[in-house]
């Protein structure tokens, strides 16, 4: 397979850049989008009947099964646990013969999740999985395989592959609302309606590209960043301080914004920018209090979030990204392109090498 960088500077920009497309034929592949419905597609669980939901994965496809467990849960009323595979495989977890197992890897060869895959084979669950590539170990061993539809991947810090783990997760999810009737016919309309308006949001939130380049000129200056989030975005903000660390080789955390106080708040000062992730939803006060907490100890805070939630901070921000007013199902694949973005512009002004960053490797085969 041949892949070039066409005219960007990096795989990852051009990958951060696909993702309107493969988000869109991702989801497409199992939303009827003209007619609001899941598709029927081939699936190992039988959605309205397993009472529980193993997910193991590695790095940033953990990160979309912690989104995928907000989704499941909020949606399905299906319990999920999640686990890092490399815990999950060792931990001896009691697992119901009526729940399923799902993987989640991009290049389906992660030798963890691979493992905590035969483990579930043993514990004879039924099992699923969602892989980039379809001629993977992990594909080959699972009862039942959910392509992302991502194209190939080059970038070592997964973009593309994320968001499309995230348009899977959430089409399951609405999948399995149905089948367990959670939700009625105009809801799951209104799901997938909302869905299928993730790729032109994306692209309108690419278009923020120009601030957040600024934006990451200062940040290349710091050595420590602190993501702040709630509910999704407590997963996104681990997501965001992730792929800030992989490429830019800066210090970042993500935190659920309600643990602030019981530990980060410590090393607040304004030689650590807080990047705060908050659309305007019902919790939204919730963080405002945090940023208020940050405010208040001279922290500097970068604010994403929507018009509406701009209009209601009322704190001081170092930036303020305003992204498209997204539905809450959404809003974890539109927010993903921010932190991303800002990922990328600092590693560029840093000089690092972005698709090869040191240490790591695109796909972890041993243990
Ligand atoms: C490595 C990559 C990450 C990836 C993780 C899991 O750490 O650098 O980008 O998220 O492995 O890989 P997988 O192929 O299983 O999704």
């Amino acid at each position: 397979y041949l892949v070039d960088k066409g005219n960007y500077r990096h795989f990852m920009e051009k990958e951060i850049y696909e993702q309107p497309e493969v988000v869109s034929h991702t989801l497409a592949h199992y939303l009827d989008l003209a007619n609001g419905v899941a598709k029927e597609f081939d699936t190992p669980f039988d959605f309205g009947k397993i009472d529980r939901l193993a997910i193991s994965a590695c790095g940033t496809a953990y990160l979309a099964g912690l989104i995928g467990k907000y989704w499941f849960e909020r949606y399905a009323r299906l319990p999920v646990d999640i686990d890092i595979a490399s815990e999950f495989r060792y931990r001896e977890m009691p697992l119901s013969k009526e729940s399923g197992a799902l993987f989640i890897s991009q290049s389906g060869e992660t030798a963890d999740t691979l493992a905590s895959l035969r483990y579930c084979r043993q514990e004879g669950l039924p099992i699923g999985a969602i892989v980039n590539v379809r001629e993977s170990t992990i594909a080959r061993e699972s009862d039942g395989v959910f392509p992302t539809l991502a194209g190939p991947e080059i970038g070592v810090a997964s973009t593309k592959a994320f968001t499309c783990q995230l348009s899977v997760l959430a089409s399951l999810a609405v999948k399995a609302a149905a089948a367990r009737g959670k939700i009625d016919k105009d809801q799951e309309k209104r799901l997938v309606r909302q869905l299928s308006e993730a790729p032109k949001l994306a692209n309108q939130t690419l278009k923020l590209s120009d601030q957040i380049e600024k934006l990451a000129r200062d940040l290349s200056h710091y050595k420590h960043v602190l993501y702040l989030g709630r509910d999704t975005n407590f997963p996104l903000a681990m997501e965001g301080a992730l792929k800030l660390k992989e490429i830019s080789y800066i210090h970042a955390e993500g935190y659920a914004a309600g643990e602030l106080k019981h530990g980060p708040i410590a090393l607040i000062d304004e030689q650590m920018p807080v990047i705060v992730i908050a659309p305007y939803d019902r919790i939204f006060d919730k963080t405002v209090s945090n940023m208020q907490e940050v405010a208040a100890r001279g922290g500097k805070i970068i604010l994403i979030t929507d018009a509406k939630g701009a209009a209601h901070s009322t704190v001081d921000t170092l930036d303020t990204i305003v992204v498209p007013d997204v539905p809450e199902i959404v809003a974890p694949i539109v927010y993903s392109l921010p932190i991303q973005m800002l990922a990328y512009y600092t590693a560029v002004f840093m000089g690092t090498d972005v698709d090869q960053p040191r240490n790591l490797a695109k796909s972890v085969t041993v243990e």
